[in-house]
């Protein structure tokens, strides 16, 4: 038994990977492009480890999917992989286009061949979970309620468009195929291994280095935010006991406007690093030009999850972002890493002998 997960080498999927082997024996196919995003660094504590066998490759790589699937015969496939990045987005699309709507259909229809081609109980036993967002559900009025698994789609950036797409796919792999799949729409994540072009992790490493702390706008629209292993063991409930062709919202039940999670960063800054001319750390802050189509209010509803799954997060803002930022403080080659650009050499130094196409 083993699963395959697709972009297991970045923030949410790194996570997954660690805690899902932290927890079991069950070997971890790991599917990633290594795009800009994706970090071999975030996975060495795994080195030696043959329970975690990395792949660099393309979800939208049609013979190298197909191959790995017949190779390690998963019984479930979680699908990590994305071009995750709004603004980047905004910037250019192409790859969302590329990674999020082609790469998801082609993982479906190699998944389809597969899961087509196994004996009735693995048949039956099989999944594919699909993770994706809130933001496919649009934006929210200040007194709207939170968005819920029958809220329509109305994705308004082309990330969240890309998203929406994918997540339509999925659905009608489902309903057409009979397919096997769940899907997860969560709201924003936080904490260890957060690429710093991120809100969170940028305000951190900006304040650390004495730049500025760039707010979009008034800093006045609202997330709801989640502890990043809070995510993972959801989706480790959803992939154990989801119902077949189910969605299932994520969500921390912690609303936020962005211009508090930024005084609460410098705060807790203020305690843990004190800077040596006694000044706060919100003095960096700036405002700045706003975020095109920026969606004003993502706020999550999830009942369906706790009721029907008995999942609930388990760390509360406060706990959470007070571990993220000592997480960041504790591990400052990990972030010159990643802003020298150092990490992309991680596969060529560390990993000669990866399993690559
Ligand atoms: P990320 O950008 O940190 O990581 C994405 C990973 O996918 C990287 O390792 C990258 O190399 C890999 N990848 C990109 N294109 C690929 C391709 N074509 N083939 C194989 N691998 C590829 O993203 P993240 O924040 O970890 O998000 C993971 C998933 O969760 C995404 O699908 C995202 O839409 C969804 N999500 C993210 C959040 C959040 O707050 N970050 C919230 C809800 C849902
Ligand atoms: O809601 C889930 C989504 O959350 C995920 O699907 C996305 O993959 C993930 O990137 C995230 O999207 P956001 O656009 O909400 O995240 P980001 O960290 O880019 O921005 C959070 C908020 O902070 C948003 O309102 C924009 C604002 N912001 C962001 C940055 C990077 C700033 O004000 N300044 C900044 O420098």
């Amino acid at each position: 038994m083993a699963i395959l997960v697709t972009g297991g080498a970045g923030f949410i999927g790194s996570n997954f990977v660690l805690d899902w082997l932290a927890q079991s024996k069950e070997p971890v196919i790991n599917l990633d492009k290594l795009t800009y995003a994706g970090n071999l660094g975030n996975l060495v504590s795994l080195e030696g480890n043959s329970s975690h066998v990395f792949v660099q490759g393309d979800i939208g790589d049609r013979s190298l999917v197909s191959r790995l699937l017949v190779e390690y015969k998963p019984r479930a496939i979680l699908n990590f992989a994305a071009e995750s990045h709004v603004d980047r987005s905004i910037h250019g699309p192409g790859e969302f286009i590329q990674t999020n709507i082609q790469g998801t259909f082609n993982l479906l229809e190699c998944t389809r061949e597969y899961w087509l081609n196994l004996d009735e109980q693995a048949k039956c036993n099989f999944r594919l979970l699909h993770v994706s967002t809130d933001e496919v559900y649009g934006t929210l009025s200040p007194d709207a309620p939170a968005f819920t698994e029958e809220h329509a789609y109305e994705p308004n950036s082309p990330y969240s468009a890309s998203k929406a797409a994918s997540d339509h796919l999925v659905r009608a792999w489902h309903h057409t195929y009979g397919l096997p799949v769940l899907t997860t729409n969560c709201s924003n994540n936080y904490g260890p291994y957060h690429f710093p072009e991120k809100l969170i992790p940028l305000m951190i490493v900006n304040a650390l280095a004495g730049k500025p702390l760039p707010v979009y706008g008034d800093g006045m629209q609202i997330r709801d935010w989640l502890y990043v292993k809070d995510h993972c063991s959801a989706i480790r409930r959803v992939l154990s006991a989801g119902h077949v062709g189910e969605t299932y919202n994520v969500g921390g039940w912690n609303e936020m406007p962005n211009i508090e999670i930024v005084k609460t960063v410098c705060t807790i800054l203020d305690q843990l690093r004190p800077k040596p001319d006694g000044s706060s750390y919100d003095t960096q802050i700036c405002y700045v030009q706003d975020r095109p189509g920026h969606d004003r209010r993502y706020a999550i509803d999830a009942r369906k999850i706790e009721r029907e799954l008995g999942w609930k997060p388990e760390e509360t803002f406060e706990t959470g972002i007070y571990k993220t930022i000592r997480w960041y403080l504790d591990n400052p080659q990990w972030v010159q890493d990643v802003q020298s650009g150092d990490y992309r050499e991680w596969v060529g130094k560390q990993y000669g002998s990866v399993a690559t196409p």
